[in-house]
């Protein structure tokens, strides 16, 4: 590689600043975590969609180090969307700029778009090994470890940290908006969120067409038709952003492989491996059926969208009743369910082994709630949450207390599912 590559990606060396413009004031939550653990010896890896704000943290960590008199060449950043022969050609570059001996010194290596080198884990692992003094942070866009043995080969050794796209209410930290629990300032902005989704540069945007642009261009498009291609193999990236398209538009759909290949004239195999990718590559979350004790049955899997805004992209015309769906796609997202549950009756989250049902409507009658009663029976739990659209009250009924939180003020504080129970 040529010095000049490395050097252009590394300014600091030469002006002991990070570079302002890539900063942004704004702090994501995730920052401090990478923060407290950026000393350690661990490999720290930030993962998520595209367009969420990991190289920004990158840039930022680098920056709090600069600030605690860290020695600017003491820190090396480096995307592997540039071409380069292997982590090899990076530090031998490194070391022809600056002559530092790798065991003596902190040195800390920023390793963006990983996932693009390959056998990224055995060249990571090789360094980390020999050079105990090393420390990597390094950031991919899609999941790092697909399939299992990849993994093995970092165990014990990684520290995996995941970012989002923002949460309701880094959406309107970055807004500048101090979240008083107060609805009718809040109310407007959660519509806002639900429709656009929480995709940093897009917070400020009021063109609806343009939030979907961007998002069809930067995002899906991106994902679609470079990194799957890329790193996968497969072939038929049409089939991969009609699946795509499909779950968009029904966010919350039975994933069924058969039928999918039935109306795509794929097969099952096919079908499922597409899936596979999907999640991989972070736009859509799998959610199976609980069953007590174990996380969720394999069968019976539900497709979200990782991000409402994706939703967005794929259907320009919302009515009320599509609303209450993509209000359901955040509080999934917001609460990280991994299952519904679904017998003759159905809930629509199971978290920490307490139900959750999702009706954002004006009117909630007896019958909305027989799932959630079911459930509370049958796994004897005391309570139960009904995400609604405005009602906010405690309920006694024959098998549980239910609790009525409106959607706003669950996303603006998740945690309130927690402490209630
Ligand atoms: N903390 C932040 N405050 C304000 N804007 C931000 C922040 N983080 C990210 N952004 C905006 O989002 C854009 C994307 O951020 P960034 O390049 O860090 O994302 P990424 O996850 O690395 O994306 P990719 O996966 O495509 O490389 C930035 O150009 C910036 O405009
Ligand atoms: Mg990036």
């Amino acid at each position: 590689m040529r010095k000049e590559i490395l050097e252009e990606f590394n300014e600091w060396w030469y002006t002991e600043e990070a570079p302002r413009d890539l900063l942004m004031d704004y702090k994501r939550h995730l920052f401090s975590s990478v923060v407290k653990n950026v000393k350690k010896r661990h490999i720290l890896s930030i993962t998520g969609l595209r367009r969420t704000g990991k190289t920004t943290i990158m840039y930022q960590v680098i920056d709090n180090l600069l600030k605690e008199e860290t020695k600017a060449q003491n820190i090396v950043y480096f995307s592997f969307d540039e071409m380069v022969e292997g982590l090899d050609d990076v530090i031998d570059t490194y070391r022809e700029i600056h002559a530092i001996n790798l065991r003596k010194e902190r040195i800390y290596l920023f390793m963006d778009e990983v996932q693009k080198l390959k056998d990224w884990e055995n060249q990571i692992k090789k360094y980390y090994d020999l050079y105990p003094k090393l420390k990597f942070v390094i950031s991919g866009s899609e999941s790092l470890f697909v399939g299992k043995l990849s993994k093995e080969t970092l165990a014990g050794r990684i520290h995996e940290f995941y970012l989002p796209t923002l949460s309701f209410s880094e959406f309107l930290d970055l807004k500048g908006i101090k979240p008083k629990p107060y609805a009718p300032r809040i109310k407007p902005m959660f519509m806002e969120y639900v429709n656009k989704g929480g995709f940093p540069e897009m917070v400020n945007e009021t063109n609806m067409k343009e939030v979907a642009r961007y998002i069809r261009s930067s995002v899906i498009d991106k994902i679609v038709y470079k990194d799957v291609p890329t790193i996968s193999g497969i072939r038929n990236v049409e089939l991969l952003h009609q699946l795509l398209a499909a779950m968009a538009i029904n966010p919350g759909m039975d994933l069924s492989y058969q039928s999918l290949a039935e109306q795509f004239d794929s097969d099952r195999r096919t079908i499922k491996e597409y899936v596979m990718w999907l999640k991989e590559s972070f736009l859509i979350r799998l959610v199976g059926n609980y069953r007590k004790g174990t996380a969720s049955l394999r069968k019976n899997k539900k497709a979200y969208l990782l991000d409402c805004g994706i939703i967005s992209a794929f259907k320009p015309q919302i009515d009320d009743a599509f609303l209450g769906r993509m209000v359901e796609n955040a509080v999934i997202n917001t609460v990280g369910t991994q299952a519904f549950w679904r017998n003759r009756r159905e809930v629509d989250a199971v978290v920490d082994g307490i139900s959750l049902e999702v009706k954002y409507q004006d009117k909630i009658i007896r019958s909305d709630l027989k799932g959630l009663s079911e459930f509370m029976r049958k796994f004897n739990t005391k309570f139960g949450f009904v995400i609604s659209k405005n009602r906010e009250e405690r309920m006694k009924t024959e098998h549980g207390l239910v609790i009525f939180v409106p959607a706003w003020k669950l996303l603006l504080n998740p945690s309130i599912i927690r402490r209630k129970a």
